[in-house]
């Protein structure tokens, strides 16, 4: 006999007599999901933390975990902007003004908000699968409430990509010779600024930002324009998501490999 789902009362989950009704392997993608976001933290952490590693002096190389890098244990160099009075002790990581804001954007970010209250929170675990949970209160309140500040986060990761951009850039005037110069570090440091612009620009509060809240589209072309623009990568938010995810580790690795002696830099132009 063919299950129905039952009406739901107020505040309450739809009510559904079998386990699921979906006939298709739907336990993938949360498991992917879990896999994916657990390895890049597991990795975001150890990075952070281990305050070593972090740049390469010859090529003007800074991964993006430790910018700006802010103790004044920081490699000589490697601090663009100064660095504080104060060495930092071992669990604060030498980007702590940046990583934490990355984090709390991340966390809020609409896409990701989705990936884990289904894979990790179960609510729900799928389409037309029953989930754990008796009653839904979405995000009206505290924690979840707090997901309305992704809006804010969004500036500041702004902010953020601007400084990464900037590492990148004066990056490419550190060759051989101290002039301008590329080998595959630059190549890599400068992908994965364009992609974390993608990430970032594709989020739905940019989109908000620059096209909402306008009456009349037609008064507002560049804001419109803008708007179309941010659409556009905004269909590719989910797969900036994961690609920037891969980039960030990626850069980083190489910055590692680099500093630590494994790996030489291919270079292309001195
Ligand atoms: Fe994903 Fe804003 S919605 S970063």
């Amino acid at each position: 006999m063919t299950q129905v789902a039952q009406p739901r009362p107020a505040n309450k989950r739809a009510q559904i007599s079998a386990p699921t009704f979906r006939t298709d392997n739907w336990r993938l993608s949360p498991i992917l999901t879990v896999l994916g976001l657990a390895g890049f933290v597991g990795y975001a952490t150890f990075r952070s933390f281990q305050q070593d590693h972090y740049w390469v002096e010859l090529y003007h190389y800074l991964t993006p975990f430790y910018s700006p890098c802010l103790s004044a244990t920081c490699e000589p160099g490697s601090a663009v902007f100064g660095t504080l009075p104060w060495a930092f002790p071992w669990f604060m990581p030498f980007a702590a003004a940046t990583l934490p804001f990355l984090l709390l954007f991340r966390l809020t970010c609409y896409y990701y908000r989705k990936a884990y209250y289904r894979a990790i929170w179960q609510a729900p675990t799928a389409c037309a699968v029953r989930e754990p949970h008796r009653s839904y209160s979405g995000e009206t309140r505290f924690p979840l409430l707090g997901q309305n500040l992704h809006r804010y986060f969004f500036w500041i990761a702004g902010a953020i990509a601007v400084l990464n951009t900037y590492d990148a850039l004066v990056a490419l005037f550190h060759g051989h010779n101290g002039g301008f110069g590329i080998g595959l570090g630059n190549l890599i440091l400068l992908a994965n600024v364009v992609l974390l612009w993608c990430y970032t620009l594709s989020c739905h509060s940019c989109r908000h930002a620059f096209g909402g809240r306008l009456r009349s589209f037609s008064r507002h072309p560049v804001r419109y324009w803008m708007w179309t623009q941010i659409s556009r990568l905004n269909t590719r938010h989910m797969q900036f998501a994961w690609i920037t995810l891969g980039s960030l580790v990626l850069t980083d690795l190489y910055v590692a490999l680099l500093s630590s002696g494994v790996i030489t830099d291919l270079r292309f132009f001195n």
